[in-house]
């Protein structure tokens, strides 16, 4: 069985159009949780364009199942992290002019120190790194517990050849991860078409979907959003 983290991000969005109080984040937890999610995911970002800093405190005293908090490798997140103690940090790069997550983290062996002050701190470290074999062995080197592969470029490819490609690309990059140790996580782009390939593996532990099903929400409702992609997941 794996895992489905619900990242409600764009829950915070819509809110933020109005800086009011509705549509509230908390809820939209509340729901995904009692739909089957297993993890809530977040991403403070600098900007704070739509997760706020009370978001994550009050997501840390309501949630049941797991918060994984997204952040950039910065002093100011890291000392959030370290006082919120979300239950995974996963460290992703951060542009202010992107309209979201552009491309995996380029990770550097000064991270190692970021990360050992983070699972000092007993909270899981993942990074959202590229299906590239040389990043997934710095990952390693580095001491991260976890690594989601950014699976947006095969989310944008159109063409069947391309697919296959980069298919072949992410399955070997996991299998990597796994022979490495590391919790193996699937994220970004994914929705009720693409999640197949993925699923059909049988090797990702964990995959965390926001845009798509927080989209179909609008139509059939949260709940039903959910659930749909916990079976997809799952069979
Ligand atoms: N995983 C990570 C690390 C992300 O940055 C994002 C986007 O915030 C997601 C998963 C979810 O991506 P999407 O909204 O495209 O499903």
């Amino acid at each position: 069985m794996a895992d489905l983290g619900i990242n409600i991000d764009h829950v915070a969005t819509i809110r933020q159009a109005r800086m009011g109080i509705e549509p509230e984040p908390l809820y939209a937890a509340s729901i995904a949780e009692q739909s089957g999610a297993d993890q809530i995911t977040v991403h403070l970002r600098e900007d704070r364009r739509h997760i706020q800093l009370r978001d994550v405190k009050l997501l840390r005293q309501t949630i049941q199942t797991k918060l994984n908090l997204e952040m950039a490798a910065t002093p100011e997140m890291i000392s959030i992290a370290k006082t919120l103690k979300p239950d995974t940090v996963t460290l992703v790069p951060e542009k202010r002019e992107e309209l979201t997550t552009e491309g995996g983290l380029l990770l550097t062996r000064d991270m190692e120190s970021s990360i050992k002050e983070l699972k000092d701190a007993g909270i899981e470290v993942s990074v959202f790194i590229e299906p590239d074999l040389e990043m997934i062995k710095l990952a390693d080197k580095i001491g991260a517990d976890a690594v989601e592969i950014h699976t947006g470029k095969y989310a944008n490819l159109t063409d069947a050849n391309e697919i296959e490609e980069e298919l072949k690309k992410i399955k070997k990059a996991a299998k990597l991860i796994k022979t490495a140790g590391m919790r193996i996580v699937a994220g970004h782009g994914l929705n009720y078409h693409n999640i197949h390939h993925l699923v059909k593996m049988e090797i990702f532990e964990e995959y965390n979907i926001g845009h798509s099903i927080i989209a179909r929400a609008v139509f059939s409702g949260l709940a039903e959003s959910v659930k749909l992609m916990k079976n997809l997941i799952n069979t």
